[in-house]
């Protein structure tokens, strides 16, 4: 039987803000297809976005688009990150493509005929925000804003009954959910007894969804939907022969936010449906800002190509996926990226690569000689290379990208011990043979290594390779290119225009300067007094017609509306802002701002890299009086 590899990272919410959070699931996909590309294994990576559901309605509604012109929209963002960071992905898929919209029809169709779906009603304590009932449990212990009693009619597939055929699979199947400690998390969650899911939400409230194809008074639930495309995406069911090539999928990359919807929702509807399950579901940590949640709605998400801007995608890349072990959470801080980045590749790496050229353009005229007479020395650390691929391909089997990166970074420090031992440019000039070895030894070494990190930094390694007399195309694509004197005598080595130049530490973003004091004027009471600050609260938001940076508010001061324009689109949706309260400069003098009028001025928190509206302590009547 041929191998082949198919895996999937989560479909993201068209909505938000690609952050490095999405950025680093999608290039650990991005790493370990390509890897497998490299072994030849027939490979398949999918990658989209989610676009239905009632917080897309809502922020269509509020920028006064229709949900479809939305989305065509903001999905491009994603698309366009992942063309900068060099993801290679075979498809994206979006939920509102017709493949997928007819997919998820058949599914609900062949659940509904086999009887696994069924009307009922319910009444309960219904979330807004959340979008979904609420259990008695969670409503009482829990603390809501905007929950409400409803009862509605609605369609639920009988998911209850897999339960145990359910446990019995993960037992069996000890690969299925990664890691081990996730794996027991999903089995105490099924230790209390499982629900049927409500796969249906009433068009009066949400219609912004797939159709139920028994009933056009309901859409299906975002979820049912958006699982669906890890098979609606390869021909399920209209192209059978594709879909029976690459399903089951090797693996669904996830982060550990929606494994329940991936290791209960999804394996059961399959079972309903009669497909086999996904080989394995690995859920990742998550990326923390020093010890926080990178959220949002806190304002600290890092956007991965301000990064990448400044310091290069595959340094980022690097990062990534060195600094997280797969499975737990991960720090953030520009120190942690730059320390790596200097320790690693300026030194470890670049340093090296800039050792070996000079050596052999200063003492080989550029061309590097082969090893014709090893010692034992270089060959301890020929084998040393030569078990590197072995050593590899195990890891990347089990998802340790990280583990891989630092076999690569010992061998490569192994590399500079040995020039440090052997020393080739005090003997150059008495014994050219013997530095030339040396040199070779190390070339070579180096070259094994570094096809090891190709998939990681594809651009740098190719330009890296390119300096070794070979390419990535013609290195890679030749499976002799992990054995020993793959570069041919008198290889002509180029020059390294700096790989990776160091990041000098006054380079790193400084804190904005704290004013001093005297540069500030005192103002007395009376001056003060004469600046009328209130509560307002605000009601609608939208984008500045002719300004990427300012939103348009209208905000409630109790007796009267005002439109103030603020300079915070950079961090905040409109979506983030509505309802909220904030606190406005009243008696500013109005004035327009890029052709709209400004009746006020919201007054905010700036630390040099966020900013935040100043907020009542609680909920305040619009209107209050701030002294
Ligand atoms: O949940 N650290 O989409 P989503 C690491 N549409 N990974 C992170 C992260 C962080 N701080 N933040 C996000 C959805 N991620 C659904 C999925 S799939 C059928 C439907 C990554 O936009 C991680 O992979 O909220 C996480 O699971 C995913 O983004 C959630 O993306
Ligand atoms: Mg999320």
């Amino acid at each position: 039987m041929s191998k082949k590899f198919y895996l999937t990272t989560p479909i993201y919410y068209v909505n938000d803000e690609p952050h490095i959070g999405h950025a680093y699931t999608t290039i650990l996909a991005d790493v370990l297809t390509r890897q497998s590309r490299n072994s030849k294994i027939d490979t398949y990576f999918l990658t989209g976005v989610d676009e239905h559901g009632q917080k897309i309605q809502q922020a269509a509604e509020l920028r006064g688009v229709s949900p479809q012109a939305h989305c065509d929209e903001y999905m491009q963002r994603f698309k366009d990150r992942w063309t900068t960071l060099n993801i290679q992905y075979d498809q994206f898929i979006r939920t509102t493509q017709a493949s997928h919209k007819k997919s998820v029809t058949h599914l609900l169709q062949d659940l509904w005929d086999k009887k696994l779906i069924y009307k009922d009603e319910y009444e309960g304590w219904y979330s807004v925000a959340e979008e979904r009932f609420l259990t008695d449990k969670e409503y009482e212990e829990g603390e809501w804003r905007d929950v409400k009693r409803l009862s509605e009619t609605n369609y639920y597939f009988k998911m209850s009954q897999y339960q145990n055929d359910l446990i019995r699979y993960i037992h069996d199947n000890p690969e299925f959910i990664q890691p081990d400690f996730r794996k027991n998390e999903v089995l105490g969650f099924l230790n209390n007894p499982l629900g049927d899911l409500c796969i249906s939400r009433p068009k009066s409230r949400l219609s912004w969804g797939i159709e139920l194809p028994f009933d056009t008074d309901y859409v299906t639930y975002v979820w049912f939907d958006a699982l669906t495309n890890y098979i609606s995406a390869i021909g399920y069911p209209h192209d059978m022969d594709n879909f029976n090539k690459w399903w089951p999928a090797n693996y669904h990359l996830i982060g550990k936010d929606i494994l329940t919807t991936h290791a209960v929702y999804w394996p059961t509807m399959l079972m309903a449906a009669g497909i086999p399950l996904p080989k394995t579901i690995f859920a990742h940590g998550w990326w923390l800002m020093g010890d926080m949640k990178m959220s949002k709605s806190l304002g600290n998400i890092v956007r991965p190509l301000d990064l990448a801007n400044k310091y290069g995608i595959d340094a980022l890349r690097y990062f990534l996926m060195r600094e997280m072990t797969p499975g737990q959470d991960s720090s953030f801080t520009l120190d942690i990226f730059i320390n790596r980045y200097n320790s690693d590749l300026a030194n470890d790496l670049g340093n090296l690569v800039n050792r070996i050229t000079k050596l052999v353009g200063r003492f080989f005229d550029h061309k590097l000689p082969l090893n014709k007479q090893p010692s034992a020395e270089d060959e301890e650390l020929a084998d040393k290379a030569l078990a590197l691929n072995k050593l590899n391909i195990e890891a990347f089997e089990k998802l340790r990208v990280n583990h891989a990166i630092d076999n690569v970074m010992s061998l490569l420090r192994e590399i500079n011990r040995y020039m440090e031992a052997e020393a080739p440019w005090k003997i150059a000039k008495q014994n050219p043979e013997r530095a030339g070895a040396v040199v070779y030894t190390a070339t070579e070494t180096l070259r094994l290594a570094a096809g090891e990190l190709y998939a990681v930094m594809p651009e740098k390694i190719s330009a890296l390779l390119e300096i070794l007399g070979t390419s990535s195309k013609d290195m890679l694509s030749n499976p002799r290119w992990y054995q020993w004197n793959f570069l041919a005598d008198n290889t002509v080595l180029g020059e390294t225009p700096g790989l990776f130049p160091r990041i000098e530490l006054e380079q790193k973003q400084q804190p904005a300067p704290k004013p001093k004091k005297a540069q500030v004027p005192t103002v007395t009471f009376e001056e003060f007094q004469k600046i009328d600050i209130r509560v307002a609260t605000i009601l609608k938001v939208e984008k500045h017609p002719n300004a990427d940076k300012l939103l348009k508010l209208q905000v409630s001061l109790g007796d009267e509306e005002r439109q103030i324009i603020a300079g915070i689109a950079e961090f905040y949706s409109p979506d983030e802002l509505i309802g909220k309260q904030v606190s406005i400069i009243a008696n500013l003098k109005p004035v327009k701002i890029r052709g709209e009028l400004s009746q006020g001025m919201i007054l905010a928190a700036d630390d040099g890299s966020n900013v935040a509206p100043l907020a009542p302590f609680k909920e305040m009547k619009p209107g209050a009086k701030i002294r």
